[in-house]
């Protein structure tokens, strides 16, 4: 028994195991490595669980296993998104190739009792979402193949990969899939979260494009999980569940034609009277857009710091090689832009301007709130953005933007496919989700950064309150860490989720040996 034990390690370094493995036997494996008469129990007891799990790992598969210090952990580092993440020094980081490397680290930390957090394209914003202080960070970088099925209808996506890489690869063909706008976004987060498309005013947001999920549960094992498999209730969780049901190592993605589009942003500084005339497009625009579901925008109103100025990006997206359609006539009729980049372009060149007004390497916040479709409210919340970043104006870096768009009834009359999602928005609508996204270059004002962030989203839910058009729903991709996203689901959702999440995970793997991002509460 322990002869035979002890070959695995052997096996698996030299590659040929792609099997996966109980507890008891990676107990076994972890076991023969330590080579002492103490039990991993009292190892992990005595706090050291993390340097067994990385010292196991690497033993067995030293390739995917690094230590800080090192140019692959240092390399991987510098992918996050924000600077609070960046900094974040996990013990080591694990970047599994399959999902069986995938299993057996699960099934280590289990063991170890190490904490982890999990990383796909590295966007969440604030420390601890995807990286881990002195804990392991299993790193999904290599998880990046993308296959298209023979009859063109859908795409396996592994769970690394950002989506401009797969953009590029169903463009050319004349294909698409339903996913992120900026280029350097990753499919995991973006998908478990929701997702907003440019196209998903025709097919909903990306978690309803997921035809199945290769999932790794909490025991090592590695499910297909889709609507008609036996695992349906599962299927509906990780359709905004987040990080709470596993690790998804594939995602199949529903492919789509798609070609050229129209886009681009008209710029325009600030004045109270174009205000007026892009709070009243976006207005028309959300109760319309049903009539014209290749149209879309998103509103931004910014602060220029170097010129100290407010200007407004009006983005523009149609999905069709078709200049000004008459949907966006209330939009491109506003006078005294700025700056206009509107033109023909595809998918994968679009993320990437989308990408460049997103820099990485700055401290980073974002915030969320989703309030009724009301232009006169919307000049109110602007009203509250703009007072509040004035008062923290002189912040080095700061670049403080107020996000909106419209979620329409078309968008979430995709949310009841396949048995539906729990973000508990079927059906209802036209609202306004709001994403509130401050960058700056200090952490010496992060206090009074995230104070700003939060009275602006305070004062908006006030106003619209007291206008009667406040809504529960937080959108997950775009929430500050002091928001809680799942009971905004509402309450049945709410219990659904928690039901599951014990069957599946009755130890609580993913609610707390994971600690970071949303939590089930
Ligand atoms: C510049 C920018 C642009 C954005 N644009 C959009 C947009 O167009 N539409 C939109 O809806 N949102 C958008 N977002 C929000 C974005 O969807 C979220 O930040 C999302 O979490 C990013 O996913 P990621 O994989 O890059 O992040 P990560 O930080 O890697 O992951 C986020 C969370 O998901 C978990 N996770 C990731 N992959 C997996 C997996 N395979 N299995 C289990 N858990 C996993 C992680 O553990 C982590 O907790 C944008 C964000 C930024 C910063
Ligand atoms: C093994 O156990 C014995 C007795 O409990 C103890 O004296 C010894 O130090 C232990 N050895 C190691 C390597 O922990
Ligand atoms: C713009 O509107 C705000 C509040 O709605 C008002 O306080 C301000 O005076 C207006 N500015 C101009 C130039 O009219
Ligand atoms: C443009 O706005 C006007 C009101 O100002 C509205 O009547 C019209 O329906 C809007 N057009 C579109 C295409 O939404
Ligand atoms: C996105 O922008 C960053 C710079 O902030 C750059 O390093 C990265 O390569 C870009 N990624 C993609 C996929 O365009």
């Amino acid at each position: 028994m322990r002869l035979l034990s002890l070959a695995l390690p052997v096996l698996l370094r030299l590659g040929f195991a792609r099997a996966t493995f109980t507890l008891n036997q990676v107990e076994d494996q972890i076991s023969s490595y330590l080579d002492q008469n103490e039990t991993i129990a009292e190892r992990s007891l005595s706090q050291i669980g993390c340097s067994v799990a990385c010292g196991f790992l690497s033993f067995t598969l030293p390739k995917r296993l690094s230590y800080p210090d090192t140019p692959n952990y240092e390399f991987e580092e510098s992918r996050y998104w924000s600077q609070q993440q960046a900094l974040t020094r996990p013990s080591c980081r694990f970047s599994p190739a399959s999902a069986e490397e995938v299993s057996l680290a699960v099934l280590t930390l289990r063991l170890t009792q190490c904490k982890f957090a999990v990383k796909s394209g590295g966007h969440a914003a604030f420390s601890g979402a995807s990286n881990i202080k002195d804990g392991l960070t299993i790193d999904l970088i290599n998880l990046n193949k993308i296959v298209l099925s023979a009859d063109q209808k859908q795409t396996s996506v592994g769970a690394g990969n950002v989506w401009y890489d797969v953009f590029k690869y169903l463009t050319p063909k004349g294909l698409t899939v339903i996913g992120g706008r900026v280029s350097a976004i990753g499919v995991g987060g973006l998908t478990l979260g929701g997702g907003i498309s440019f196209f998903s005013a025709r097919y909903g947001w990306a978690c309803d494009n997921v035809n199945n999920f290769q999932v790794v549960l909490a025991d090592g094992s590695i499910r297909d999980v889709s609507y008609s498999s036996s695992y349906s209730d599962l299927y509906w969780a990780l359709r905004g569940g987040g990080n709470n049901f596993g690790i998804v190592t594939r995602f199949d993605l529903a492919t789509y034609p798609q070609g050229d589009l129209w886009a681009g942003a008209k710029t325009f500084l600030y004045t109270n009277e174009t205000a007026a005339a892009v709070n009243n497009a976006f207005y028309y625009l959300a109760v319309n857009g049903p009539s014209d579901p290749y149209a879309q925008t998103i509103v931004a109103y910014a602060y220029a710091q170097a010129q100290g100025v407010f200007v407004i990006a009006t983005d523009l997206q149609y999905g069709k090689p078709v200049a000004n359609p008459p949907i966006f006539q209330n939009f491109t009729s506003i006078p005294g832009a700025i700056a206009d980049t509107l033109r023909v372009t595809d998918l994968p060149g679009l993320t990437i301007e989308f990408n460049n007004t997103n820099p990485g390497g700055f401290r980073q916040s974002y915030w969320t709130y989703t309030v009724g479709n009301d232009p006169d409210l919307m000049a109110e919340m602007v009203a509250a953005y703009m007072d509040e970043v004035n008062k923290i104006k002189d912040a080095p870096g700061l670049v403080p933007s107020a996000v909106y768009q419209p979620i329409t009834t078309g968008m979430t009359s995709h949310f009841s496919k396949n048995g539906g999602n729990p973000l508990g928005l079927a059906g209802k609508g036209p609202f306004n989700v709001v994403n509130i996204a401050i960058s700056w270059s200090n952490a010496a004002d992060d206090a009074r950064v995230l104070a700003a962030g939060k009275n602006i989203v305070d004062r908006a839910v006030a106003a619209a309150r007291a206008r009667g058009l406040d809504q529960p729903f937080l959108y997950q991709n775009y929430a500050s860490q002091q928001q809680n996203v799942f009971a905004s689901y509402g309450s049945d959702n709410l219990a659904r989720l928690r039901a599951i999440s014990s069957k599946y995970d009755p130890a609580k793997v993913w609610q707390k040996l994971q600690p970071g991002y949303f939590k089930l509460g």
